[in-house]
């Protein structure tokens, strides 16, 4: 069934009264495919990725997601519960403020493990070993492991925030500037960490980014967005390299400062 799109968005508008957030906005995105969402601020790239990860109902439109078991659903008719389920299990959400995605007064490990024990794992055991393996995977020292975030940088809290997410294995991860809030030095690094655990564990991602430099190391398409509408998509280095539309000549010749 990988003939089918893991998402599929159709005709998706948000009014906040009569203030566009986004417009007829359509895309599809397949399995282990990373897409990036740019545009300078108020382009409603925030606006479309809560829409279209059922954070914030669409004014209009749909969004229908193929399932585990291989059935194409309409996210919003779907029942509450079944809709957290998938958030909690086959989804996952980085948010560019850490503090957003993570307790910031339960431990490193009681952060990564908790989300193990919601999909249902119950051996403490085994909890704590992976969410060692985990704290190991996005850099956290082992000796980290009992202190709660509100103790760490930016730049680990943000590592922690993508291992609590990961852990269970998602195939499909949302991020808001993922690394939006970070100091320059700290970014690079978290973006190399990012590319390789995306890669390695075949990650399909909507991430949403005024860097385009961002957009350049993540993602296989872009989509570039003005005013709450898409004005250009296409394979990253093309539409980088080779923009189209004078607007994305703009942005990309950093004339906007975005
Ligand atoms: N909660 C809100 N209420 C009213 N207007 C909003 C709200 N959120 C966003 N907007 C407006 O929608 C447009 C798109 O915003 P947003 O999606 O945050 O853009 P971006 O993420 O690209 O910066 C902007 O004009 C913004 O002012
Ligand atoms: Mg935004």
């Amino acid at each position: 069934m990988t003939d089918q799109p893991l998402l599929c968005v159709n005709g998706v508008s948000k009014f906040y009264g009569n203030r566009i957030g986004c417009q007829d906005v359509g895309l599809e995105l397949w399995l282990g495919e990373v897409l990036a969402i740019v545009g300078e601020s108020g382009s409603g790239k925030t606006t479309l990725l809560n829409c279209i990860s059922t954070r914030l109902p669409p004014t209009a439109g749909t969004v229908s997601y193929r399932m585990r078991d291989g059935q194409m659903r309409d996210l919003y008719r779907m029942g509450e519960a079944e809709r957290r389920f998938l958030m909690r299990t086959d989804w996952g959400f980085v948010h560019q403020n850490p503090a957003d995605g993570l307790r910031m007064s339960v431990s490193a490990g009681a952060n990564v493990g908790e989300r193990l024990m919601a999909v249902g794992e119950r051996h403490y055991g085994n909890i704590r070993e992976t969410a060692e393996d985990w704290l190991g995977r996005v850099e956290i020292g082992l000796d980290r492991i009992d202190d709660q975030p509100r103790d760490f940088s930016g730049g680990m809290r943000q590592r922690l925030q993508i291992a609590r997410n990961l852990v269970t294995v998602p195939r499909l991860v949302f991020m808001d500037e993922p690394t939006g809030g970070l100091d320059v030095s700290v970014q690079a690094r978290l973006l190399d960490l990012l590319r390789g655990l995306v890669n390695d564990l075949g990650l399909a991602v909507v991430v949403v980014t005024h860097d385009l430099a961002v957009a350049r190391l993540l993602s296989h398409r872009i989509m570039v967005m003005k005013d709450g509408a898409v004005v250009e998509t296409g394979l990253t280095d093309r539409v980088l390299d080779d923009p189209r539309e004078p607007y994305t000549q703009l942005l990309v010749s950093s004339i906007l400062q975005v």
